[in-house]
């Protein structure tokens, strides 16, 4: 059909989890590809504008789904707020943010990525943001699975 994204998660029947408010998760890891480079970008508001097909190909979403949407499309429950409340300060701010972000994949598995999200500002205008999201060592997402994970606790302490 047109227009439509079929996906295995739709296939598999499980769609009233597959909502992009949908919050179910599986715990199964989807690994982030040798060499890709996931890139996104949106106007000032943070409205998604354009994608790569990396993105695309790794998070089930089909292009139509994500344009027009929010990046919290791509939030992975486990994620604390903290995280991007730093994010948005520190963009705001008009500079680089780096981190390690787990995402969720629209079937609730998931990948995690390193990334940098910046401004784009030119003459002094701020014309929208740009993710760009590379993949992340073993180490690293060890070490920030179990740094979340503590921020969690502590957040609902
Ligand atoms: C360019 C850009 C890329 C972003 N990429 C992600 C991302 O990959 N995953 C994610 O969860 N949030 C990402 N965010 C942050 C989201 O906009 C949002 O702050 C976050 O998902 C938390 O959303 P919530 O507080 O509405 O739940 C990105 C923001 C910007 C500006």
């Amino acid at each position: 059909m047109k227009g439509h994204c079929v996906t295995r998660v739709e296939v598999a029947g499980l769609q009233q989890n597959a909502g992009t408010g949908g919050r179910y998760v599986t715990g199964i890891e989807r690994p982030f590809p040798e060499d890709a480079i996931i890139v996104s970008r949106t106007d000032p508001e943070g409205v998604i504008t354009h994608v790569n097909q990396a993105l695309v190909d790794i998070s089930g979403y089909c292009q139509q789904e994500l344009l027009g949407q929010r990046h919290n499309l791509l939030r992975h429950p486990d994620m604390p707020s903290d995280v991007f409340a730093q994010m948005w300060q520190t963009i705001g701010q008009g500079r680089r943010w780096h981190g390690y972000l787990k995402n969720r994949c629209k079937d609730g598995s998931h990948y995690w990525v390193k990334a940098t999200v910046m401004p784009n500002i030119r003459q002094g205008r701020l014309l929208g943001y740009t993710s760009v999201r590379k993949k992340p060592s073993r180490v690293k997402v060890d070490a920030c699975e179990a740094l979340y994970a503590r921020m969690r606790v502590e957040s609902h302490g």
